[in-house]
């Protein structure tokens, strides 16, 4: 099946990686791209904010891209502990996560902080990935198209057009936990939420839409061949540089 959107392979570090493990981690999957030779999908890594720089120049020319996993609306200012978008700009990054559960679990982020978030990003010049996902009891309630609905409003700005925006379905209880919707739970949500983003900006269509929670090797063609999925969001199994690959190579 010919793609009409360019694939894209994200890793998301969470909070793992030291120096030493980190950099090896990135040179790795820059080798395997290289190697692999592939121009028609995006490879991405997002490494803790303290990494980012130092993964940079691990990915070197390779073509591998690095972005950031959560940034601060606001361009500077007192925020303890915070980290504008400009700053992961300012040492190279080119993307950003925005709205992953753990943010939205761990530190109360509501779809209007994730849009003001994603705003930021813009502002900055990054490209937002703007994960949503119901949780398990959301689902059994047979509430996940709604929830799907209600945090893509939410969270995603208005002005938004497929060359600013990436959207990542992340149910919640697939998330490290080994468990994933079966290829036609996915398709059904992925095409739910373009049918929803088609009301909400022109450019729906090309928009990416990333597919995330315990994606491996495994079962990455499998679910990567679901309708209307553009690539993967991934966790543990991006830490791992044949794993990570092998998800790529799967797309
Ligand atoms: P796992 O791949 O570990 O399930 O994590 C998915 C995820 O949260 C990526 O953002």
């Amino acid at each position: 099946m010919a793609r009409t959107r360019r694939p894209l392979i994200a890793g998301n570090w969470k909070m793992n990686g030291l120096r030493t493990d980190a950099l090896a981690l990135a040179a790795g999957i820059a080798k395997g791209l290289k190697q692999a030779g592939w121009t028609d999908r995006d490879l991405l890594v997002c490494p803790p904010a303290t990494l980012v720089m130092a993964v940079m120049e691990a990915v070197g020319g390779s073509g591998v891209l690095v972005g950031g996993q959560d940034c601060h609306a606001k361009a500077s200012g007192a925020h303890t502990g915070d980290i504008a978008a400009e700053m992961l700009r300012d040492l190279g990054a080119a993307f950003v996560i925005v709205g992953h559960s753990e943010r939205r679990t761990d530190h109360g982020e509501t779809d209007a902080i994730v849009r003001a978030k994603a705003e930021a990003a813009w502002r900055a010049g990054l490209l937002p990935i703007v994960c949503i996902g119901e949780t398990l009891a959301e689902r059994e309630a047979g509430n996940t198209f709604s929830v799907l609905a209600r945090q893509l409003k939410g969270s995603v700005p208005a002005g938004a057009t497929a060359a600013r925006l990436v959207v990542a379905y992340e149910p919640v209880w697939a998330i490290g936990t080994g468990k994933t919707p079966t290829t036609a739970e996915v398709a059904d949500a992925h095409a739910h939420i373009r049918k929803e983003l088609a009301g909400m900006m022109a450019e729906a269509s090309q928009v990416r839409l990333l597919y995330g929670g315990s994606v491996k090797g495994s079962n990455a063609a499998e679910l990567m061949a679901a309708g209307d999925v553009d690539g993967a969001l991934v966790g543990g199994a991006s830490l791992k540089v044949d794993e990570f690959l092998a998800i790529a190579k799967a797309v």
